[in-house]
């Protein structure tokens, strides 16, 4: 008899209503089970650890999270539901209409364990309350991060509706045929349908899919956050069962660097410090050291940990202040740990003007390391195409960048690689840096073979970039009516252990502290440094929240120390003709006057409501900011894309890289109106998106320019197409035609930033960056709980310009989704210690009762110039300011003025007894 033998169960279970036999083991877990024994990939797995709600099904009619059920607990005759039990595609159930009809759709991860959750709420409640939903949802850990929960409750009071006869299912539906033009319609995404019934296949749906020779690969990583690597010794483990080969820095080809993008003149980085696989030294927690590449998930894993390393610690500098430090060594040996600096020099001299101004603030700003908190653990495979192209499948939303940054590293011409996206469970932001890529081809060369490698959460947690620690040290001059008169202030960004896209950060500091504002003077200065955290990386509004924290939270202390409202002193000073930015740029629309305008009445009612029902034990108060960012790649920027007329109406190549943004929607809808003299309708586009394989170089999706410059490129491909179409008499040729007269079927358009922006001035920091920017207030209302010092955010009122809306559900989910990640900045989320900060729930991910219920966007769409359509762009002004209308909502409530983000229950408290 065998050593050890496998012992298996066999049950009958009833899933989704047939009888199946299932035969597993007893510790295995049923979200396993469900996915790859019974090959139902419909329910998703986020967490591992019942944080997340996206495993969830309803077990013998209770719903259950199926990632912490172990098959023991499930009994023989069980009835289990998962989401291909509640409705396919074309026989969707009223929930996942509903869910597609209010825009909970946007990268969908959690919409099928949302529409379980529903369902099982719904069979035993037909009719509940708001308030239910929300509590339902807050006690079963449905989590989304990218809705913001308002249209998923809006979702289920309608198909509660349905179900209970009051509502026809149709009015759920959208009538696409009624539509002459879908910009600025509600129409829904055509991902919609395939993300509520569980068949859009992500990464890790993929992975199941790949052959059986795919290697599956595990990494050795490191447990400190600094040290000298001595030996790395891999011989014991190489020999275990299933091992394939260990990569080590030695089977690296190229240099074995990522290139980190130094962009901006005076970075004293060339952006070659991060290594693929670390070979000298580690530089942050969890940096990779090896690769084991094995034939299942279990042997790689357990000869991972066989991997012997042999480390020398060396002191870790966890914050910018240790890292300056005099007696602090160099991180990366031969670069200063502060490795680039860029001044604000904008007008007079700003030091007579604060000697001399009747009023003057100051303080100092602190903003944490956001996490991303995405839903869908980063993963990726890699495998050689038919035409031996090593091809890479990752989360990627710069997959021409990508190339680029990883090529010379791994030794492998560019020419010769190859990038797709995924179907993607959000990224926010931090898919900008490379992840898995590097690996997974370093793996996929020194086998041959295809490579599979998924990161559990803390791995995704700990491993990706994080937006980098803000400090701002900042003082305003103005007159004593509250006009503006001067602006100083010293930022330091803490950009962790790489410099990947960091100079462009702390460029972002200059470019928004104090921005909106008619500022003619300003001095400022700013410092990037390297750290042993978490690298920083590319999140929702890259830059200006750390900057606008200080901005907007100072402009309220300045309206205090005035005794003006907060609101009027913005009002007296925001942009207007004659105004510029802080680099000195005109802004294209001036639009902050009349928002605010429109908001005036509003707040003035909320501010006598939090007043009216202020208690001793509950504050409620009323807090304004103001918000901005940019549009676009800084100093210009370009993308191309390829439209080909087709015998079913027009194909696109685009990399319109989709986070959940709803790039989809926004090729289709913007396709669908430049080709209109062709009177094609929306089915007859089909797009073939992210795949350097097939679409020209697009760029990458962050910015906010998506919108910007693919639309542009797909109005200039679609005017070729039609010019080439278009007869003597103004008609227009058939596909037939054109193949018959043997004219081009395929243009390549294109839309470049470059001779709208200009570069950055060395010592100044003067520039026109951006081609189009978005503008925008924030109400929040809030109640301050005197007792525990917890505050809430129970409304918000936001006013944003970004041109024309091109799709408004796909907008609106936008705005409520970033202003949640706000909430979430503002008063929960953080990474910074490594023991605690290493799952969703630990680093404070906001549920649905962390976030308001009552939520409103007024748009004023302000056409831009440039703009497709007269669109700027959408996803990265909501979350640019939101914490700070939060601050200054706490502020207003009790009295207490927190710096240093985020809110939590003890800091305010602690201001309380102040
Ligand atoms: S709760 Fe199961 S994956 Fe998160
Ligand atoms: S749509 Fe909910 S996590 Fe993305």
């Amino acid at each position: 008899m065998a050593e050890k033998i496998v012992q298996l169960k066999k049950k009958t279970l009833t899933v989704n209503g047939q009888d199946v036999m299932v035969i597993a083991d007893e510790e295995a877990i049923l979200s396993d089970v469900i996915r790859k024994q019974l090959g139902l990939t419909g329910i998703k797995v986020g967490c591992r650890a019942g944080q997340c709600g996206v495993c969830s099904v309803i077990l013998n009619g209770k719903l259950v999270r199926s990632c912490v059920m172990k098959m023991k607990r499930v009994d023989n005759f069980s009835t289990i539901t998962t989401i291909e039990g509640i409705g396919t595609p074309g026989h969707l159930h009223p929930l996942q209409q509903a869910f597609i009809k209010h825009g909970t759709v946007q990268c969908g991860f959690c919409n099928p364990g949302f529409i379980v959750s529903a369902k099982a709420l719904l069979d035993q409640n037909t009719n509940p309350t708001r308030a239910d939903v929300r509590k339902w949802f807050q006690v079963n850990r449905n989590a989304c991060r990218c809705t913001g929960y308002k249209q998923i409750v809006d979702a289920v009071m309608d198909a509660a509706k349905v179900m209970r006869g009051e509502m026809k299912f149709e009015e759920l539906q959208y009538d696409f045929a009624a539509e002459k033009t879908f910009i600025g319609s509600y129409a829904p995404r055509p991902s919609g349908e395939a993300k509520v019934c569980g068949v859009w296949n992500y990464g890790a749906d993929l992975g199941l899919q790949l052959p059986a020779s795919t290697l599956r690969l595990a990494l050795v990583q490191a447990k400190v956050s600094h040290a000298k690597i001595l030996s790395i010794d891999t011989a014991a483990a190489e020999k275990m069962p299933g091992v394939e080969k260990i990569v080590t820095h030695k089977d690296i080809k190229g240099s074995n660097r990522i290139f980190g993008f130094a962009c901006i003149p005076g970075n004293t980085c060339d952006g070659y410090d991060r290594p693929i696989l670390c070979d000298d030294k580690v530089f942050m927690y969890g940096d990779a050291i090896a690769i084991v590449c094995a034939d299942t998930d279990e042997h790689a894993k357990a000869a991972a940990a066989a991997v012997k390393v042999e480390l020398e610690e060396l002191p870790a500098y966890m914050n910018a202040a240790d890292a300056m430090a005099e007696d602090a060594i160099q991180i990366h040996p031969g670069l200063e740990n502060v490795y680039f600096e860029q001044s604000t020099v904008k007008g007079e001299d700003t030091k007579p003007i604060f000697a001399s101004a009747p009023v003057v603030v100051e303080g100092s700003y602190h903003t944490t390391r956001q996490p991303h908190l995405v839903l869908e653990p980063d993963v990726g495979f890699s495998y050689y195409d038919e035409e031996g192209k090593l091809t890479i499948h990752s989360k990627s939303i710069a997959l021409y960048i990508h190339i680029d940054m990883i090529c010379e590293g791994l030794g492998i011409p560019k020419e010769e690689l190859r990038i797709v996206q995924n179907p993607t469970g959000g990224t926010f932001g931090y898919k900008i840096s490379i992840t898995v890529e590097a690996l997974l081809a370093a793996a996929t060369m020194a086998t041959g073979k295809p490579c599979y490698l998924e990161f559990d959460m803390e791995q995704t947690i700990t491993y990706t970039g994080k937006r980098e620690v803000g400090h701002v040290d900042i003082k305003m001059a103005a007159d004593k009516d509250g006009k503006l008169q001067g602006l100083e202030y010293q930022h330091i960004f803490d950009h962790g252990a790489y410099s990947e896209w960091g100079d462009i950060v702390l460029f972002k500091g200059n470019q928004f502290i104090g921005a909106g504002y008619d500022f003619k003077n300003i001095r400022g200065h700013g410092k990037l440094v390297c750290t042993n955290h978490t690298y920083g990386t590319a999140f929702r509004s890259y830059g200006s929240p750390q900057s606008l924290w200080a901005s907007e939270c100072l402009i309220d202390e300045l309206a205090e120390k005035i005794g003006m409202d907060p609101l009027e002193l913005r009002y007296k000073n925001v942009y207007r003709p004659g105004a510029t930015t802080p680099t000195g740029q005109e802004p294209e629309v001036y639009s902050l006057p009349e928002q605010i305008e429109w908001l005036r009445p509003k707040y003035q009612a909320a501010l006598k409501s939090a007043k009216e029902k202020s208690t001793a034990d509950k504050k409620y108060g009323v807090g304004i900011a103001l918000a901005n960012y940019c549009c676009g790649g800084d100093f210009g920027d370009m993308c191309e894309v390829r439209l080909e007329l087709a015998p079913h109406g027009v194909t696109i190549y685009s990399t319109w890289q989709d986070h959940g943004q709803g790039s989809d929607m926004g090729t289709k809808t913007i396709l669908h109106e430049a080709l209109k003299p062709l009177h094609i309708s929306m089915e007859q586009i089909k797009m073939v998106m992210n795949d350097t394989g097939t679409a020209p170089d697009g760029g990458c999706s962050a910015g906010s320019r998506g919108q910007l410059f693919y639309g542009n490129a797909m109005i200039d491909a679609s005017e070729k197409l039609l010019d080439a179409m278009r007869k003597e008499d103004g008609t227009f040729r058939t596909y037939d035609e054109m193949v018959a007269e043997g004219i081009e079927l395929a243009y390549t358009g294109s839309w470049a930033s470059g001779q709208y922006c200009t570069m950055i001035e060395r010592e100044t920091a003067q520039c026109n960056p951006s081609p189009t920017y978005m503008y925008g207030m924030f109400m929040s209302e809030v109640v301050v709980d005197m007792k525990t010092g917890k505050a809430t955010v129970e409304k918000m009122t936001m006013t944003a310009d970004n041109g024309t809306i091109i799709n408004k559900l796909s907008v609106d989910g936008q705005m409520f989704g970033s202003y949640s990640q706000g909430v979430g900045f503002a008063l929960t989320e953080q990474y910074d210690d490594l023991d605690k900060h290493k799952t969703l729930a630990g680093c404070g991910f906001p549920y649905i009762m962390d976030i308001p219920d009552e939520m409103h966007v007024e748009y004023f769409e302000n056409k831009r110039e440039l703009g497709p359509y007269g669109a700027s762009g959408v996803g990265e002004l909501p979350l640019s300011s939101p914490h700070a209308s939060i601050a200054n909502a706490v502020n207003n409530a009790c009295g207490v003025r927190i710096r240093d983000l985020p809110l939590l229950p003890e800091k305010i408290l602690a201001g309380l007894k102040k």
